[in-house]
């Protein structure tokens, strides 16, 4: 029995299983009913008295070896099939990598918020425009260098079909089709036939405000504006308005701001003058009001109209606008804890 008991010993330290079905076997082969180990237990009535003691230590010690080596393959074959399958549910998951908003949105929606806590609402339109809501409605002369080939994309050379240059033809399709008052903003994308560089690309975006109304002024105008730069650039910020020209308002006026990065003391960003400009504006022409079915004896209105790619690189100083349209992650990842 002895002799038996250190062979199956042996056998026990030589157990190995691929698989759980061949550890099965083994455990049917030794631990079962038919089992081997089973069978010495069997025996063991045969043993003579003055050795049972010593025998049935001995037989305990090997069924409960037996029975540990099981569990132990069982334990290495139960995690290796975990791993197999390429899945192990043990391991920290990964953060899940968040987006991050592109600087000319997160400028564009500050824009619009600022506006419509006085009251603006948003209105969109085409990209693809027709000549007479970019140039004719807004008083371009049919002779304007804005439609001339060098500005403008055409589409398939019909002069009738054209990539809008600038959101002030949503102004004359709300005139066209809304009833004064009229307060919206007008955000969107625009494109002119430019060489890419550092400074200027083929498509950029706008965001147009136009106010009409009965006895609408320039003072109301300036008095938004400042508003405006204020809630944009903070509260130290000063505006300056020149006067220039545009053919769908009059007057017309360039809007600068105190430069922000030196507080208006001079820098290289604003060329050493304390100023930089940063949108156009006006009082609408009447020419235009009369061109889209607004008497123009009873109302006037302001319109004003400014480059998202500017303010975004006043806010956040990025020197090459060309990376506003190249999506590199390293670039937008920047922009993580702005909004
Ligand atoms: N549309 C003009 C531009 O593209 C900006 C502007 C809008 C000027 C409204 C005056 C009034 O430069």
């Amino acid at each position: 029995m002895q002799d038996k008991i250190k062979s199956l010993s042996a056998e026990i330290d030589q157990f190995k299983a691929a698989k759980l079905d061949e550890l099965e076997a083994l455990r049917i082969k030794y631990l079962s009913k038919k089992g081997e180990i089973t069978a010495l237990f069997t025996d063991f009535r045969h043993v003579p008295n003055e050795q049972k003691r010593e025998i049935g230590q001995l037989l305990n010690v090997l069924r409960d070896k037996a029975q540990d080596k099981i569990n132990e393959l069982k334990d290495a074959l139960e995690s290796k099939q975990v791993s197999v399958a390429g899945v192990d549910l043990t391991r920290t998951p990964d953060l899940i990598p968040l987006g991050t908003r592109h600087p000319l949105s997160i400028v564009k929606n500050e824009i619009i918020d600022i506006f419509s806590r006085i009251g603006f609402t948003i209105e969109e339109g085409p990209e693809v425009e027709d000549d007479w809501h970019v140039f004719e409605a807004l008083n371009f002369a049919p002779e304007h260098p804005a439609r001339d080939m060098q500005d403008t994309f055409f589409i398939e050379q019909n002069p009738d079909v054209l990539l809008r240059t600038h959101t002030s033809s949503v102004q004359s399709r709300v005139m066209k089709a809304q009833k004064p008052p009229i307060r919206v903003l007008c955000p969107g994308r625009v494109y002119r036939n430019e060489a890419i560089s550092y400074r200027a690309h083929c498509f950029f975006h706008q965001v147009e405000g136009l106010y009409i109304d009965k006895d609408v002024s320039f003072v109301d105008l300036k008095q938004v504006l400042l508003y405006f730069a204020k809630e944009m650039f903070g509260e130290h910020t000063e505006i300056r308005l020149r006067p220039s020209y545009f053919p769908f308002t009059e007057p017309s006026a360039e809007m600068d701001i105190s430069c922000n990065l030196c507080g208006g003391k001079g820098c290289p960003f604003c060329k050493h003058t304390g100023w930089v400009e940063i949108l156009g504006c006006g009082m609408v022409d009447p020419n235009v009001l009369k061109a889209c079915g607004i008497d123009s004896n009873e109302y006037t209105g302001y319109a004003f109209g400014m480059g998202v790619e500017r303010i975004t690189n006043l806010k956040f100083q990025v020197k090459d606008l060309r990376l506003f349209s190249e999506n590199d992650v390293r670039f937008l990842q920047q922009f993580q804890a702005a909004y």
